[in-house]
Parts: C-alpha cells; structure tokens; sequence
C-alpha cells in the first residue's frame, strides 16, 4: 500500500468528488428520517496544505486554491453546502482540506450513523483518533472491498457508500464496477458513488457497461475533464459512477460540471460527461 491521499488532497478530482458528495447529502437531509454513511476508502479525514506532501505535488493549487472567485450564481448556490465545510475547516485548523469522511460529518444530523473504513494502519489509526470520541462514527481497520458487502443493507434503509481506492492495483476499475453491481444487487435502495480515475474516457466504457447492466436507468456516469487523453500516462480527469442518485443530481451535476471543467482546465480544454446508463450502454 503505497498510496497516501495527504500527497493529492484538494486537487481536482478531490473538488468534483467532494463538491459531488455534498450534493448528494444534502438531498438526504431534506428527510427527517435517519440516513447511514459509508466511506470504504476513507482516508486520514483532515489534510495539512503546509505539510511535506502536499508541498511536494501541490496539486491543490490546481484544485481548491482556484476557488477563490465566485462562479454564476446559480452555480455558488449549488457549491455553497461545500464551501460552507471549507471555511469552517480553514476556521479550525487554519490551511487544510477536508476528506470525505469530515465532509459526511458536517452533514449528518443527530440522527445519522457513519461508518469509515481504512486499511493504511498510520492513516487508519488518524482517521479513528479523529473520531474517537464521536458516538456516531464508527472507524474500522478493514479491507474496504470486504467491507463494502458487510456493511450493507443498513438498518437506516436510506444510505450513502462512498467508493473510493486508490487504483495501485490492475483491474481495480473494472472491480470498481464489478463490486458496486454485487452491492446493488444486495442493497438495491442505496445510494452508492464510486470514483474513477480517467486518462483516456474510453477506459471508461467497459465498467459503466457494468454499472449499465446492474441498474439500468439506475445510474449516473459523472466526469469532469481538465486535459485532452494526449498525454496517455497522466491523470486527465475523474469521474463518478452514481447508482440511485437523487433525482436532483443530473441536472445539478449539468450546472456544476461544466463551471468546474472551465475552471479547473489545465490549458484551453475542459469537458464534462453527465449521462444517464441506459440498458443499451450495457453492450459495450
Ligand atoms: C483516494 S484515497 C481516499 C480519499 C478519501 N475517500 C477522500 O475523498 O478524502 C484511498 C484510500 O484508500 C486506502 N486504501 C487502500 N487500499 C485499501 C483497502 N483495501 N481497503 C480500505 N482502504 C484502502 C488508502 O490508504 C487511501 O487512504
């Protein structure tokens, strides 16, 4: 296990990720009845900005630190749940970015359960110092994959399961797809997100035919491009497989894609992909 998330947090694809997630909370909240939150890959919660890693890449800088300016308002509506966790994250703990598992924390309510899971024993045992003391999150040192099943159906029958690996192994994306049809078939109510990481969109086609085939019109394919597939060995993009998505996220995601993609280009070339999986995807 090599991969640390302190060496990329808040770069791009931890903006659309992120912005994404909170969108999704945010429609979970509109009920009172209580959601659970699961985060398979969860990470160490909170990253430094000044710290060694992220000094190293500063891949950030191609993130959050291009946020400063406002976007159309209609868009700042969409974002502000999300900028509303950066400030209180930059109020507490000064140049930091918060991680999936803190984003799902500000937006449980009293009512809420989460369950974060991380394998890496150093950020691990950070992620459940974080929450020691937090009755309502759980911590666990497992494999995320083994996790991913045993966790699922939760009792709160409403959910949402974050997916999110490191890709360090080959095949993971198409395990990516594999394991979230296996967990739909098992929890066919839940809300399940799984990340991607894209060089070339065509990559792509062979899991969300996957994903296509396990929910049908069922299913979200997200992605965000900064960079054209010239340069085959680097990261151009990332997505996001939704299966369940709220009804409000297609067109929220029309919105905020491509203001993210304007913005976050690396040159001239930004691009974005919000498409419902149809059973004829599944073809593939
Ligand atoms: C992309 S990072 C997670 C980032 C986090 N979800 C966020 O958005 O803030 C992937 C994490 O998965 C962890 N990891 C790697 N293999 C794992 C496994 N088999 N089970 C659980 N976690 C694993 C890594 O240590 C790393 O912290």
């Amino acid at each position: 296990m090599n991969y640390r998330h302190a060496f990329h947090a808040g770069n791009f694809a931890d903006v659309m990720k992120h912005v994404i997630l909170t969108r999704i909370l945010v429609h979970l909240r509109l009920k009172p009845a209580p959601f659970r939150a699961i985060d398979t890959h969860a990470g160490t919660g909170l990253y430094d900005l000044g710290a060694d890693e992220a000094e190293r890449t500063q891949e950030w800088r191609g993130g959050v630190d291009r946020l400063g300016e406002p976007f159309a308002p209609e868009v700042e509506a969409l974002i502000a749940p999300y900028r509303a966790i950066l400030a209180t994250v930059r109020r507490r703990h000064g140049d930091a970015y918060p991680g999936s598992p803190l984003i799902m924390r500000e937006l449980m309510r009293p009512q809420d359960r989460a369950v974060f899971v991380e394998l890496h024993p150093e950020d691990g045992a950070v992620l459940a110092r974080r929450f020691r003391r937090d009755a309502a999150v759980k911590v666990l040192h497992l494999d995320g994959w083994t996790a991913l099943h045993a966790l699922i159906p939760a009792k709160e029958r409403r959910g949402l399961v974050l997916v999110d690996p490191p890709y360090e192994e080959p095949g993971e994306l198409e395990r990516l797809a594999r394991e979230m049809a296996k967990a739909l078939n098992k929890w066919p109510t839940g809300i399940f997100a799984g990340w991607d990481p894209i060089k070339d969109q065509r990559d792509v086609d062979g899991p969300a035919a996957i994903i296509a085939g396990a929910a049908p019109g069922k299913a979200l394919r997200l992605e965000l491009m900064i960079d054209q597939p010239t340069e085959p060995d680097r990261l151009n993009g990332c997505g996001l497989f939704v299966a369940n998505p709220p009804w409000t996220l297609a067109p929220e995601a029309e919105t905020i894609l491509p203001a993210l993609a304007e913005r976050l280009a690396r040159g001239r070339y930004g691009g974005f992909r919000c498409e419902t999986l149809a059973a004829r995807d599944a073809g593939h």
